[in-house]
């Protein structure tokens, strides 16, 4: 089931998203889905860039943050984890007896991949002084190697807990960790990584948006450059997006992030015009990762058991103490 996208035909380069009339009825493998979870005595677990026919069969749909708690405290025997690849391992870390799956197993990330668990092991033995913070964005190895996890949405309540005397390495997101410097006052010595879809979003791009919507606030993720960040009303997690376009007074809202969100926000918010952050080249911006997962893929995935998420249990134990602080720090 796709969502009826209105494209304004004055405006041909913008994806404009009006408010939501009401739920399509559920297609015949959303219905398989929903009587397979039941079956498999499964949970399900979906990211807010999941497709919105993915979105609306999940249990559970929000940040990485809200994903890593759910994941916790799921109960049943299988999580069928709608993300990608870090987000389902994270899933396995803190709830080791369940069954993970994720539908396409090729489902990465470019933040996890800019950082190999060598290279930041090789780092840190030149740099035994540092103390790692890792954004969740990383490999079961690297949070491994980590002293504390944290995500875009408890980035600065973690890096405000670390004390004072301690150097800060902050890995990998380079756009992340200089957001977060500047909202603690903590200098950090930035892992050169990137999300290689939210450096697409430009000024140029997003000037382009708000003159058809003079109005509108821009809301935009961190991982987004300084210039579009420092160009934006708000920078926050997905899920801290939901609260902010519930309670501004704007019934429009340029979204500066993966494409995946707006079902999210129509959702939550279904009175208001929500307007997909352009690229260069692009009405929108999907995450290729995320989209490998399909409806299709998620209930193959319940239907034969696979492809499942497994791990090392001495990687999986280092893994769990920095998460694990992080859940506590972040209560
Ligand atoms: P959130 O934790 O804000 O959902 O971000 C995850 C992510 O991958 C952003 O690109
Ligand atoms: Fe990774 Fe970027 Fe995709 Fe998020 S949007 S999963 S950070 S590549």
């Amino acid at each position: 089931m796709t969502t009826a996208t209105a494209i304004t035909p004055a405006q041909p380069e913008l994806l404009v998203y009006p408010p939501r009339a009401g739920e399509e009825p559920m297609t015949a493998v959303q219905e398989e889905i929903l009587r397979l979870k039941k079956e498999r005595n499964a949970v399900i677990l979906a990211h807010n860039y999941q497709v919105e026919s993915i979105q609306r069969v999940a249990d559970f749909v929000g940040d990485s943050l809200g994903l890593s708690y759910a994941a916790a405290e799921a109960e049943g025997d299988v999580i069928l984890f709608c993300g990608v690849h870090f987000m389902a391992e994270t899933a396995k870390i803190v709830n080791p007896g369940k069954t993970v799956l994720l539908p396409d197993l090729e489902a990465g990330c470019s933040l996890s991949d800019s950082c190999p668990a060598d290279k930041l092991r090789a780092y840190k033995e030149a740099h035994p002084e540092v103390y790692v913070v890792a954004y969740i964005n990383c490999s079961a190895a690297v949070k491994a190697l980590s002293d504390v996890i944290c995500t875009s949405g408890n980035a600065v309540k973690i890096v405000e807990r670390i004390p004072e005397d301690r150097e800060i390495l902050f890995v990998p997101d380079q756009n992340l960790g200089a957001w977060v410097a500047k909202q603690t006052g903590r200098p950090m010595r930035l892992w050169p990584g990137s999300c290689y879809a939210h450096v697409l979003f430009t000024v140029r791009a997003l000037e382009k948006a708000r003159a058809h919507y003079p109005g509108a606030p821009i809301v935009a993720h961190p991982e987004c450059t300084e210039a579009v960040r420092d160009l934006a009303d708000e920078v926050c997690s997905t899920e801290k997006m939901v609260a902010f376009c519930k309670s501004t007074p704007a019934d429009t809202i340029i979204v500066v992030t993966e494409s995946g969100m707006i079902h999210r926000l129509r959702r939550e918010v279904p009175d208001k015009t929500f307007v997909a952050g352009p690229t260069e080249n692009c009405a929108c911006n999907d995450c290729r990762f995320m989209k490998l997962n399909t409806i299709e893929k998620a209930r193959d995935a319940l239907r034969t058991m696979s492809p499942e998420i497994r791990m090392d249990e001495a990687i999986r134990e280092a893994a769990l103490a920095p998460i694990q602080r992080m859940l506590d720090w972040s209560r």
